[in-house]
């Protein structure tokens, strides 16, 4: 039986909590706060009303007949976290946090973001619960994700420009928590990816486990068996592992996680951390990254803002390491294909992350046979992406 993390927030050998003197109190109470919560009916029932009434969960889970058709092989089914609220898996996490804020009693919220995503869903929650917000973005991603910064302003958010590093989502994770390390008292850090030191890796997997739990239930519903492969991109990890955990005892389920090769895996441009990294410790985990031989944390490039991070997730590099789930990589330009074939032949236009996943998808129907199925997390919607595409065709 799979049980991770244990109790010194280990996954294998990742994971942990390497923070400074400062910043264990808060990671402490943290950990204190969430056991209560977890075994607390009442904390769960108010999580369920909001990801129900909400957000607007459960998600569909759809057979995407066109593309299957398209691809002639494998079965796809979408599970559709692109019709959340605010447009992205992000929201299932932001509110089970800001919930877990309100419990400690802390009324402001701090957060990081890279597409924007996760900086609107977490803006969201604040603006929901009366709570007071900062969020901290790179001065790149401000530029790439515009539409999202005013977003997030509209709802009452600050928004930082982080002008340090490469000016992405490592730095803005950076500032975030030096900013929390100094209002740690009536503040709370909405971590928006499954990393970070623990017990943030596992809080955030749990509250987007209800992904995996749902597609499951819906699958099993309609083809009576389980999926031969459940597929999703992966920026820090927090899409993947959440439709992964209520798996991994599935032996026969393939997990498989989409790393952005960028420009190439032979350049220095792409995010593949597991695939071309080493074992490091960043953001106050022990887990993959993208670092050079005296150890210097490399800059992580890829199109889509949210799978821009030299890391990756601890949970994620144990079942690596362990065999568990495989992790492959998807071009820029793949992304685009996937990006635009899934806009035609079914008339949904993903996120530039998700196009990961239907980019990987569309090699790996193909090997499979049409009575076997992928279930692919379509992480979230296109929208925040059309006006960087839209510049990117005026150029070719
Ligand atoms: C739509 C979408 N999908 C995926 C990701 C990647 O994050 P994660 O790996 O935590 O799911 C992001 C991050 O911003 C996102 O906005």
């Amino acid at each position: 039986m799979y049980q991770q993390p244990d109790n010194k927030g280990f996954y294998g050998e990742f994971g942990g909590q390497f923070v400074p003197e400062t910043l264990m109190y808060a990671v402490k109470e943290l950990t204190q706060t969430y056991e209560e919560a977890k075994k607390d009916p009442e904390f769960q029932e108010t999580l369920d009303y909001y990801l129900k009434q909400y957000v607007g969960r459960e998600t569909p889970l759809y057979y995407a007949d066109n593309l299957t058709k398209h691809l002639g092989g494998a079965k796809i089914y979408l599970k559709r976290e692109d019709l959340n609220h605010t447009g992205a898996h992000k929201i299932n996490n932001a509110i089970g946090q800001v919930l877990l804020a309100k419990r400690m009693g802390k009324n402001k919220i701090v957060a990081e973001t890279g597409a924007g995503q996760h900086g609107v869903a977490t803006a969201t929650a604040a603006a929901l619960f009366g709570m007071e917000c900062i969020i901290f973005m790179g001065e790149v991603d401000v530029k790439r994700q515009e539409l999202n910064v005013f977003r997030m302003e509209l709802l009452g958010a600050k928004v930082e420009s982080v002008v340090s590093g490469s000016r992405t989502l490592k730095d803005a994770v950076n500032e975030a928590l030096r900013y929390w390390v100094a209002t740690v008292e009536d503040t709370h850090y909405v971590l928006g990816s499954a990393l970070g030191p623990h017990p943030f890796p596992e809080i955030v997997r749990d509250f987007q486990s209800v992904i995996g739990t749902e597609a499951k239930q819906q699958y099993l519903e309609v083809e009576g068996k389980l999926p031969e492969v459940a597929l999703a991109c992966v920026g820090g990890g927090s899409n993947s592992i959440g439709l992964f955990y209520p798996f991994i005892n599935d032996k026969d389920v393939r997990l498989i996680g989409v790393e952005a090769a960028g420009k190439g895996l032979d350049t220095e441009e792409h995010a593949a951390s597991i695939t071309k990294g080493d074992v490091g410790v960043l953001h106050g985990s022990k887990m993959h990254l993208l670092q050079d031989d005296d150890g210097q944390v490399l800059e992580a490039f890829s199109i889509s803002a949210g799978l821009d991070y030299p890391g990756i997730g601890p949970e994620h590099s144990h079942l690596y390491t362990s065999g568990r789930a495989e992790y492959k990589t998807i071009t820029d330009e793949e992304a685009l294909e996937g990006f635009h074939l899934l806009s035609r032949t079914e008339g949904i236009i993903p996120a530039l992350e998700s196009s990961h996943a239907i980019a990987y998808a569309m090699k790996l129907a193909k090997e499979m046979s049409p009575e076997e199925s992928i279930l692919i997390c379509l992480s979230g919607r296109g929208d925040k992406d059309v006006q960087q595409i839209k510049e990117r065709m005026a150029q070719e």
